[in-house]
C-alpha cells in the first residue's frame, strides 16, 4: 500500500459554499479512486476563507503566519492538488489568486492538479480554460484534461446530478492516473536545506589544495 496525500483548496466565500461542496465531491471521488487502486489516502482540506487575513498579511510582509504556513505546506507537500474557485467577474476570485501568488516560486512544478469552479451561470464555464488552467500552466503544474464546472442547475438538493457526477468521476480518475505515475511526495521543501556544497560555500572547490 502506498500512502498518498491529496490537498484540496477551496476559495468559496459563502457559508455554506457551493465551491466547497464541489471540492469535497472531487476529493471524495479522487480518494475512492486511489483507494480502489491500493493506495491509502490522506486528504488535507484548505478552506481559504479561514486564511483570508493571513494571505493578505503574507502579501504585505512577505512571511506567512503559522496557520497559513501549515496550509501552504499541505499544498506544496502533497502528491496531488484539487483547486476549486468560484467564478468572479469571469475569472478566479481574488482570494484564490492571492493564495497561489504567495506560494514559493516553483513549488508546484510537476504537481498533478485537478481544477474546478462554480458559478452563477454555465455560460462562464470556460473561465476554467481561459483563466485557471493558464495560471497553473504558468506555474508548470500538470493540469488534468477534465476540468469541472458546476452551475446552479447542476445541483439537485445539494447532490451532484448525473452529468456533473460523470465529470467528477472522469476528472478524479485522471488525477489518480497522474498521482500514480509519481513516487510518493516527501513533504514540503525544507527552506533551510543546504543546496550548496559546504566547501563551495567556503569558497573552495574540488581543486583547492588541502592544507
Ligand atoms: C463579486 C461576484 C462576482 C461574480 N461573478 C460571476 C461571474 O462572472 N460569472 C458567474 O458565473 N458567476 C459569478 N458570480 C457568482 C458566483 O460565482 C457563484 O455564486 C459561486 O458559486 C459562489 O460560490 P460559493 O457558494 O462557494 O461562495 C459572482 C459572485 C460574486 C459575489
Amino acid at each position: 500500500m502506498t500512502q498518498r496525500t491529496v490537498a484540496v483548496v477551496s476559495a468559496g466565500l459563502s457559508q455554506p459554499s457551493s465551491t466547497r461542496l464541489l471540492a469535497d465531491q472531487l476529493a471524495a471521488a479522487t480518494r475512492d479512486e486511489l483507494v480502489r487502486r491500493g493506495n491509502t489516502v490522506q486528504l488535507r482540506v484548505v478552506d481559504l476563507r479561514e486564511y483570508a487575513h493571513d494571505v493578505v498579511n503574507n502579501m504585505l510582509t512577505g512571511f506567512p503566519p503559522t496557520a497559513l504556513r501549515e496550509a501552504v505546506d499541505a499544498v506544496t507537500g502533497s502528491d496531488g492538488l484539487i483547486a476549486v474557485t468560484p467564478i468572479f467577474n469571469a475569472s478566479y476570485n481574488g482570494l484564490f489568486k492571492s493564495f497561489f501568488d504567495v506560494l514559493e516560486a516553483e513549488s508546484l512544478v510537476g504537481r498533478p492538479v485537478l481544477i474546478g469552479a462554480t458559478g452563477g451561470t454555465a455560460r462562464h464555464s470556460l473561465a476554467l480554460e481561459h483563466a485557471i488552467r493558464p495560471m497553473f500552466s504558468y506555474l508548470r503544474a500538470v493540469v488534468v484534461p477534465t476540468s469541472v464546472f458546476a452551475a446552479p442547475e447542476d445541483w439537485s438538493g445539494g447532490a451532484a446530478d448525473g452529468a456533473l457526477r460523470g465529470r467528477i468521476g472522469r476528472a478524479a480518475g485522471e488525477l489518480a492516473d497522474q498521482v500514480e505515475l509519481r513516487p510518493p511526495a516527501s513533504g514540503p521543501a525544507d527552506p533551510f536545506a543546504l543546496t550548496t556544497d559546504f566547501l563551495q560555500m567556503l569558497g573552495r572547490g574540488d581543486d583547492a589544495p588541502v592544507t
